[in-house]
């Protein structure tokens, strides 16, 4: 399959976006665990969330699905039955990664398999802490990649510093914790996204947060308290339309009901730094996860420098973020994120590679790159690298580049974004709404990061 894009026409248009895919993941592992029944809205049908539902039914709990955005799920005191078959966790490594910490907890045996993508990525950040714990987990494939096969039970509560910002790891020694004797505490070297634990405390699961964030502990166990929970709008969804609007000239878009996490808004920022503006307004934090309206009006955008702690608070951004600052006047650095570079493609070499492909200039560092614009974009045919992100990246990329650009092999965006292309059709669309220009608060920009 492939996926058309032609440049587009004035951009103001006001839209929502699926529910958050960190989120939907934690929210049907931890209503699981629960003592009884939770309604989960605005979850994220997409495919990855689905492995991670499945995987779920496969350990024995009931989870009904009246509409693709409605989940009920029907917790069973923590018990958990030994599946009949291996899990397939499909492409999903926050699947993969957040059951492995769920399973070291069990005193069956099971076995993770994955696609080929996810067969490629390190587990060994997650094997080693769990089996610290006291698991037996042994990875199948070479380098410590999947399939993993696991065999847990009568765990320990440990105190571990991950050496990567990973709030996949985090979020899977949370999990082991749960069902380990004594406390787990896991301090992190830059902080990455909290859900886990916002989501533990608003299913009553008793944390501690200490040192600004830095080290979360969870007390073992524990059996989260049943209740229903409305998930907000992926603002790593979202990103890809604010930066399309921030970097056209009196580009205006407008998001309702997304979430505002300040772990996952560092994006925001950004945007303000290269000189678009942006305006967030909180309206609504019954529920532990922040949700509200964003709003971008663009100019033509500044280069700027994407480094240290912001790194981990917009790592699912920054191959959107490479083609804002294709876009942008001066030349845009990425230093430290690393990480990039074992996610769903190597998305240094993807970004790069189709940058050029473009038509821009990129110099390629062993931890980011170095992008000099403003790029006079031109349409090409480019690879999805099987990569939702770097799809969606340069489908954007093509709303600014003169002719047609093809994206190569776009199915993979259904990991995160069913409907995308439905919301690209409108921003390609002249005949589109106009909006008027609610009044929020205005944000200030942030310094750049000391590196
Ligand atoms: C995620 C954490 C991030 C992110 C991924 C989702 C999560 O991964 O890239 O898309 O839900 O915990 P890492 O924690 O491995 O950086």
């Amino acid at each position: 399959m492939e996926l058309r894009v032609k440049r587009a026409p004035r951009i103001d248009i006001e839209i929502t976006v699926p529910g958050d895919k960190s989120i939907s993941h934690r929210a049907v592992i931890i209503a699981a665990l629960s003592n009884g029944e939770c309604t989960l809205r605005g979850f994220l049908p997409s495919e990855d969330c689905m492995h991670t539902v499945n995987a779920m039914r496969a350990l024995g709990i009931k989870i009904e699905q009246p509409e693709p955005t409605t989940l009920i799920v029907h917790g069973k005191k923590r018990v958990l039955t030994a599946p009949k078959k291996e899990i397939n966790c499909g492409n999903s490594g926050t699947t993969m990664r957040l059951l492995a910490g769920l399973l070291a907890g069990q005193t069956f045996e099971s076995r993770l398999v994955a696609d080929a993508g996810l067969s490629r990525r390190p587990m060994d950040r997650v094997i080693a802490p769990l089996c610290e714990m006291g698991a037996s987990i042994v990875a199948e494939g070479p380098e410590q990649t999947p399939p993993l096969r696991i065999r847990g039970g009568s765990l320990r509560g440990i105190h571990y510093s991950p050496s990567v910002a990973s709030a996949q790891v985090k979020g899977a020694l949370l999990l082991a914790g749960l069902f380990a004797r004594g406390k787990t505490t896991v301090e992190e070297p830059l902080p990455t996204r909290n859900h886990m634990e916002k989501m533990f405390s608003y299913f009553l699961v008793r944390t501690a947060i200490e040192d600004e964030d830095a080290a979360i502990t969870v007390f073992g166990d524990q059996m989260p308290e049943s209740r229903d929970f409305d998930i907000p709008g992926d603002i790593s969804s979202a990103a890809f339309w604010l930066v399309a609007a921030a970097a056209q000239r009196r580009g205006h878009l407008l998001i309702r009901d997304v979430g505002l996490n300040d772990t996952r808004t560092a994006l925001l920022g950004v945007l303000l730094r290269m000189g678009a503006q942006v305006r967030e307004a909180v309206e609504d934090v019954d529920q532990v996860e922040p949700r509200g309206i964003v709003e971008v009006t663009g100019v033509p955008l500044k280069a700027t420098v994407i480094q240290g702690k912001e790194v981990p608070q917009l790592i699912d951004e920054l191959p959107i973020l490479s083609v804002a600052g294709a876009l942008a006047n001066g030349k845009t650095i990425i230093r430290q994120a690393e990480e990039l570079r074992v996610k769903e493609s190597d998305r240094i070499a993807a970004v790069a590679h189709n940058l050029r492909i473009m038509g821009a200039r990129v110099a390629e560092l062993n931890d980011g790159m170095e992008i000099y614009g403003p790029a006079p974009l031109h349409g090409a045919r480019v690879p999805s690298f099987d990569d939702h992100r770097i799809a969606m990246a340069f489908a954007i990329a093509g709303l600014f580049a003169e002719g047609e650009t093809i994206v190569q092999d776009p199915e993979c965006i259904g990991e995160s974004y069913p409907g995308f292309e439905t919301v690209l059709e409108e921003f390609t669309n002249s005949k589109r709404m106009q909006i008027s220009t609610p009044v929020i608060g205005s944000l200030a920009p942030t310094p750049v990061e000391e590196g």
